[in-house]
């Protein structure tokens, strides 16, 4: 199969399963004509994020890297009315436009957004997350997966992005930080005694990557 392939059936799947909601694309088409990067989780990912939070009855969910709040959209929805979303976002400038488009969707009053680095975040942060959806500086990925632990509870689910990375993350050789960070993402989610994990290997839209899943033991 052919990276053309992967990108067609991820199509055909969120068309089939998922269809088009103008709330999203209008999101999307705002995040574009701000110029911030092109790396929001596909529509598939994003349904599974909705899915994940209603499957375990999350209420209250952290997102640490809010980019133009697509991912964000999925996750306020998926938590009903009397749920919460607080999502990190280092960049003023993505944060404003997350903020217009999680408003324009219509769950605004459920989205706290708190601008600022994630190590500066996230210690003033109360606890009692149930799902907690990681998915910036890869640099950083310990430093979130403790935080993810501190902020959450037994039962807390965690959603690593971007593990796969084109399958550098195997490179023994690499430097670079952001495939050194996701590696050792992943060893602290195997050895740290705090979290029970896996991952997945997805191909699609975005290529070739993938995404842990863990639960806070
Ligand atoms: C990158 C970051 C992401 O969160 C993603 O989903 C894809 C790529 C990146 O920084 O390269
Ligand atoms: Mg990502």
């Amino acid at each position: 199969s052919t990276p053309a392939a992967w990108s067609q059936t991820d199509s055909f799947l969120a068309d089939t399963l998922i269809g088009s909601d103008a709330h999203l694309e209008a999101a999307l088409t705002a995040q574009r004509a701000a110029g911030l990067p092109e790396i929001e989780v596909a529509p598939v990912a994003g349904k599974l994020l909705n899915l994940l939070v209603r499957i375990s009855g999350a209420r209250r969910v952290l997102e640490i890297g809010t980019l133009g709040g697509y991912s964000t959209i999925w996750l306020a929805r998926a938590v009903g009315p009397e749920g919460r979303v607080v999502t990190v976002e280092a960049e003023p400038d993505n944060a404003a436009v997350a903020r217009a488009s999680i408003d324009a969707a219509g769950v605004g009053d459920r989205v706290d957004i708190r601008v600022g680095r994630g190590a500066d975040v996230l210690p003033s942060l109360v606890g009692g997350f149930d799902l907690v959806f990681i998915d910036a500086d890869k640099e950083s990925n310990t430093i979130y997966l403790d935080w993810a632990a501190k902020l959450g509870h037994a039962g807390t689910v965690i959603v690593l992005d971007n593990i796969g990375r084109e399958g550098e993350i195997v490179r023994e050789d690499a430097v670079d930080p952001k495939v050194v960070g996701t590696r050792d993402g992943l060893r602290m989610l195997g050895e740290d005694p705090r979290f029970d994990a896996t991952a997945l290997q997805t191909v699609g839209v975005k290529g070739w990557d993938g995404f842990a899943i863990a639960v806070v033991v």
